[in-house]
């Protein structure tokens, strides 16, 4: 993970330049995860309190891993690749999104990962609400 090597949403503007009109990675986050984890990503959404799992503070990422943000992990936590109770498990809630343009991770270890651009989108912002 330390050595990820990320294509920033700018080199994949080929691939995703329609969907990014439809939305950005802020626009899906407010659609659908801020009911859960808050408008600032922070856990405490209206819905958090409504559901026996804590809601973990997603501002964080980077630093209870380790100092860098997990981006491959945190995309197949949206995809639904690792399954997360909260997220529905086993049907991933995030079905729009699963939809529209592929997007590729590169790893330094030389093993893409194939997402989708709007997961991407959304992982992208919350590296950038990193603290
Ligand atoms: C229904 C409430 C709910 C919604 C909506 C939701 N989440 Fe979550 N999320 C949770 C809960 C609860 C967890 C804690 C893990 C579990 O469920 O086991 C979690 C965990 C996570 C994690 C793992 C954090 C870690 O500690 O590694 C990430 C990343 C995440 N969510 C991102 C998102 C994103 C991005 C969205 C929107 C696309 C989203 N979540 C929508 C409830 C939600």
């Amino acid at each position: 993970m330390r050595h990820l090597l990320a294509f920033s949403l700018a080199a994949l503007i080929p691939a995703t330049a329609a969907i990014a009109q439809e939305s950005t990675g802020a626009e899906n986050y407010a659609e659908n995860c801020a009911g859960c984890h808050g408008e600032a990503a922070m856990g405490d959404g209206p819905l958090a309190s409504m559901i026996s799992v804590e809601v973990p503070d997603l501002t964080v990422l980077s630093r209870r891993y380790g100092g860098n943000f997990p981006l491959v992990d945190v995309v197949r936590k949206i995809d639904g690749r690792v399954q997360l109770r909260g997220h529905g498990d086993p049907m991933p809630v995030f079905g729009g999104m699963l939809r529209g343009a592929s997007a590729v991770i590169d790893t330094a270890d030389g093993d893409p990962i194939v997402t989708k651009a709007a997961v991407l989108a959304v992982a992208d912002y919350l590296e950038g609400l990193q603290r």
